[in-house]
């Protein structure tokens, strides 16, 4: 949003002003003109200074900052204005209009084109092709209309020579879809003849400076203006005149113009300036042309026959009254006449065709309300200001109509249509002294009574109709008219010259008006010799500007309307195209006459305040309410200003509502409640809320933010438990169908052979795990105690120990004797002999003896005849037995006769091979380790005892004396301590060898086994 002013500006609005009075007007507008504030508002209108400088203030970034605003949001711009017109038309789907007024050099014409550069601005935001086609076409047509309508004149460099008024039609998007261009009024007598220091026609100058050598060959003209009687009169000045041509050519083209079309344009031109040129002499007889190469020229250019082009040059076809057709030769005077009235009529319908054929183009095409919505319009209205020079003429007179009409219109909008709400909305109005100029516009518009009237009936009149004489004839009918005077009727007014000048009051101030060339100027007679001429063209192009060529002489013509009564029945047909829509003023100023940036000429701008009404206009908006609005978009677009209104409101209606609002402001002197709408009186009110309304909505927005994010957050965190619900269920479901299955295949594990060892688990979920080991495992000691208990408790000790050479030994044992029934104690055992069959008895004599003894106290864990290593290191047979207590070395050759006992405390681990040997070594804590092999008898000789006798040891350790027994199963060599030393251990086999049988080594000894 653009900065608002500071007060070192002024007031950006003359509502504001502390008192409305002419210098307080005159001062606001002053400060503002040299602080370069062009712009002011008065409520809605937009007045505008000329600046006569280049302002920074047409960008983009300005465009984006009105873009959507209201109003009051930014700095007075036309912007502003166009923005809110637009709005309007967009929002409501109203057409709307946006009259642009103001004197000669004001600065009608560019402001009208900042407006519809800013309309192509902000339209479109999609670059549909059709819609920028259609933009850049109305842009386009401001340059080709420039440059066939204006002129430099004393007053405007760049003076458009008639009134423009162009609708642009919008789609339900808002986008352009075509347009229409209304042209009013050509000063067509610019033409042939111009005041001092003024130009003809730009078009003209473009051509001679800017045309193509070929171009100007073949329109057979000299690159000089200065060569032409029609733009001798300017020739000097120059307006950039061959870039313009540049432009306009391109313009042309993007428009739509054909080269053919174009070529025509320049021919007719160019045939205008040698028309001019055309000198008529007197042979004593008949009157005759000078330079036939002309009329040649000009019949090549116009597509004629150069005889014809002579005849109608010279002669006019007369029908009398018989039916008979007869030429009349002129003379030279209307020879002269008829050749300006040829050129002037020339370029009259060329500049019409032109308007024409760019409205061909922009016209909306395939247009269906019922499918593209409702067509809305914008129109632009640049037409001519109020005039007033030394010489007013019939120019003058007819464009100080056309303003009365505006103001008539003006009038009609705000004011009545003001008085109208108020009455409809039953707020109380305030009554306005305002001058209504209806009074005027009647005194020129008024059947058989007006002005124009009296002025179509001496046209009509036949015989001598002078203008003096159409003059008395005014005074006769409108002496009593209080705003008509002239000499006749006040001979005491020295300032009017007898049967010369009249005198129009009109609403803008008084107009002397000279008769003269009046009745000439409202006739505008052409000689039918030329349309017919022109008609018969082989130019299509200028062929189709003549189609009134067409009748023949005999035809009983009725006299065409004259200029007058079309200029008053196009201004009323405009003035009904804009009172059906809904208005924006650009009321613009003129700050000096020599065009200084800098120069505020008090008097003359002063003058022009008053004849735009401006003070009357500030008068009526700060008398009514600057602003209404229906209470639901009041309190829509401001209820978070009041804490009852914010977020709803609880009160029973809007205009309570609105109510509250206006009071918690203490807003309640600056307004008036209507019926269905709250009227403000003040902008200040209105602003002061909007800006409350910006500081609130940063943290609107935040708190916006904060419920939105909360929601969304709540959204998400519902489906995250949903989510979790779900996987929780589907976890249950998995858990109890894991339970199931199990359950189904294990149910019958009891009668199962294998107590449901071969049954297979199902994979458990990843929740299951734990428990599945847990139930694993639990059903394994199940079944192992299925097992167990089947077990006799006389092979308890044998299970035990089996069960322990199984951990101790970890399957690093190849064989280990498990399958087989364990005996422990082999040297008890009847089947143990050794050839000693005879001393069997003795033997067990002798054991029994000894289990007297032994078992007494203990218990045997094993024993077995063993080959082992004596105290010198030879190697003998004995018998070892192992008890709970002690561990025994026997000599069987005496009577198993005990050779060493040692306490089974000192026995710290156990050594065996991998292998399929018998040797163990009991490692002790005295480092005098027993290393033996044990024998296996001649009955048994591939049983294995170690499994047995580790298990044996193992068991009782863990089991009885609570301490773990190490076991080491050497896969080469294991290491043994002999009386502390300690010795390398191997095992060999050696083919010679009968029997198991340890020899001493370089690092210990060798077990050195039989092959098998
Ligand atoms: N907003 C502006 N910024 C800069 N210069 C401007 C502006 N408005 C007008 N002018 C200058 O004033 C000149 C006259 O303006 P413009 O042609 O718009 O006047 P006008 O009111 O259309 O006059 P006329 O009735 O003669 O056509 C322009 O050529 C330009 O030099
Ligand atoms: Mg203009």
């Amino acid at each position: 949003m653009a900065e608002l002013e500071g007060l070192e500006f002024g007031k950006s609005d003359f509502v504001l002003l502390d008192e409305v009075t002419m210098e307080q007007f005159m001062d606001n507008l002053k400060l503002r003109f040299e602080k370069g504030r062009i712009y002011t508002f008065i409520g809605e209108v937009v007045v505008s200074v000329n600046p006569y400088k280049h302002l920074d203030i047409y960008g983009k970034e300005v465009i984006e900052d009105y873009r959507g605003r209201e109003l009051y949001e930014n700095p007075p711009h036309l912007f502003a204005v166009a923005d809110a017109a637009y709005k309007a038309m967009k929002r409501r789907a109203k057409d709307t209009c946006i009259v642009i007024s103001g004197e000669s050099g004001a600065g009608k014409t560019e402001a009208s084109k900042y407006i519809m550069q800013y309309i192509a601005a902000i339209t479109n935001p999609n670059q549909r092709a059709e819609v920028e086609s259609v933009k850049n076409v109305l842009l386009k047509s401001n340059c080709v209309l420039e440059a066939f309508g204006n002129a430099k004149t004393n007053r405007n460099d760049n003076s458009s020579r008639f009134g423009k008024y162009m609708d642009i039609n919008f789609n339900f998007n808002g986008d352009p879809t075509g347009g229409h261009i209304n042209n009013y009024l050509l000063e067509k007598s610019r033409v042939v003849q111009q005041q001092d220091g003024e130009r003809n026609f730009h078009s003209f100058y473009q051509v001679l400076r800017g045309g193509s050598d070929e171009l100007l060959k073949s329109l057979y003209l000299q690159r000089d203006p200065a060569e032409y009687a029609y733009t001798s009169q300017g020739a000097s000045a120059s307006n950039n005149d061959s870039l313009c041509h540049k432009a306009v050519m391109a313009a042309l083209k993007v428009i739509g113009f054909t080269t053919e079309e174009i070529s025509s344009i320049y021919k007719i031109l160019s045939t205008i300036l040698h028309l001019g040129n055309l000198q008529f002499t007197s042979d004593g007889e008949h009157v005759v042309l000078v330079g036939e190469d002309t009329v040649k020229h000009i019949s090549e250019l116009t597509s004629t026959e150069p005889e014809n082009t002579r005849k109608a040059l010279l002669y006019r076809t007369v029908a009398t009254g018989g039916g008979e057709v007869i030429e009349k030769g002129h003379n030279e005077q209307e020879a002269s006449y008829g050749r300006d009235a040829f050129a002037k009529a020339l370029y009259e319908r060329l500049f019409a065709w032109i308007v024409g054929r760019i409205n061909s183009v922009i016209e909306v095409k395939d247009y269906n309300p019922a499918l593209h919505g409702k067509n809305t319009v914008i129109g632009v209205l640049d037409i001519y200001g109020f005039e007033i020079f030394d010489n007013n003429s019939f120019e003058q007179f007819c464009i100080n109509y056309c303003n009365e009409k505006l103001q008539q219109l003006f009038i009609e909008l705000i004011l009545r249509q003001e008085q109208d709400e108020y009455q409809r909305e039953g707020i109380t109005w305030q009554h306005i002294e305002y001058f209504n100029n209806q009074i005027i516009v009647d005194l020129v518009e008024q059947p058989h009574k007006g002005i124009i009237s009296i002025l179509d009936e001496a046209c009509l009149t036949a015989g001598k109709v002078t203008d003096t004489v159409c003059l008395d004839s005014m005074n006769k009918k409108l002496g009593q008219h209080p705003h008509y005077t002239s000499r006749k009727l006040c001979p005491g007014d020295k300032t009017m010259e007898f049967n010369r000048d009249f005198r129009i009051r009109h609403y803008a101030g008084d107009v002397t008006y000279s008769v003269e060339g009046f009745l000439d100027k409202n006739k505008d007679p052409l000689f039918q010799d030329f349309k017919r001429l022109m008609y018969n063209s082989s130019d299509h192009v200028l062929k189709e500007m003549w189609p009134d060529g067409k009748m023949s002489i005999t035809e009983v013509t009725k006299r065409p309307l004259t200029a007058a009564t079309l200029f008053k029945n196009s201004i009323i047909a405009l003035v009904d195209k804009l009172a059906c829509k809904e208005p924006y003023y650009v009321r613009c100023i003129k700050p000096n006459e020599v065009k200084s940036p800098l120069l505020f000429d008090d008097g003359r701008c002063q003058h022009q305040v008053a004849y735009l009404g401006l003070l009357e206009n500030v008068r009526v908006r700060r008398a009514g309410f600057a602003y209404r609005q229906p209470y639901a978009r009041f309190l829509q677009r401001y209820k978070m200003t009041c804490e009852y209104t914010w977020p709803n409101h609880l009160m029973s209606t809007d205009q309570e509502a609105v109510e509250a609002i206006v009071n918690q402001h203490g807003f309640e002197d600056d307004v008036a409640y209507g019926h269905t709408k709250l009227f403000v009186r003040t902008p200040r009110t209105l602003f002061t809320l909007e800006q409350e309304r910006a500081a609130l909505i940063p943290i609107l927005v935040l708190f916006l933010q904060k419920v939105w994010r909360g929601a969304l957050a709540r959204m998400r965190c519902r489906k995250i438990r949903a989510i979790y619900t779900i996987m929780a269920h589907y976890k249950c479901y998995k858990v109890k169908a894991h339970f199931w299955e199990v359950e189904r295949r294990f149910a019958n594990v009891r009668n199962m052979a294998d107590y449901g060892k071969s049954v297979e688990w199902p994979t458990p979920p990843a929740a299951l795990m734990q428990f599945h080991r847990i139930t694993q495992h639990l059903h394994r000691r199940w079944w192992a105690r299925q097992l167990i208990k089947n077990i006799p408790p006389s092979d308890m000790a044998e299970v035990r120990a089996k069960v322990a050479a199984l951990s101790a030994l970890s399957g690093e044992r190849v064989d280990w004797g498990y399958s087989r029934a364990w005996e422990r104690d082999y040297l008890a055992n009847v089947s143990f002999s050794l050839g000693y069959s005879f001393r069997t008895l003795t033997l067990h004599i002798f054991t029994l003896i000894r289990h007297i003894k032994v078992y007494q106290y203990s218990q045997v864990l094993f024993s077995c005849s063993v080959r082992m290593l004596n105290w010198f290191n030879n190697t003998k047979d004995r018998a070892l037995l192992i008890t709970d207590k002690h561990i025994y070395r026997l000599e069987p050759k005496k009577h198993f006769k005990v050779q060493k006992r040692i306490s089974l405390d000192t026995v710290v681990g156990v050594s065996v091979t991998s292998g399929s040997d018998q040797m163990v070594a009991l490692h002790t804590a005295s480092q005098d380790d027993i290393l033996v092999h044990l024998q296996r008898g001649q009955l048994n000789p591939n049983q294995d005892r170690v499994g047995e006798l580790v298990g044996s040891l193992t068991d009782h350790f863990t089991r009885v004396k609570n301490t773990p027994l190490p076991v080491k199963v050497c896969s080469t060599a294991f290491q043994v301590h002999m009386s502390g030393k300690p010795k390398s251990i191997t095992v060999e086999t050696k083919p010679s060898q009968t029997a198991a049988d340890f020899k001493k080594s370089r690092t210990g000894f060798t077990l050195l086994l039989p092959h098998q």
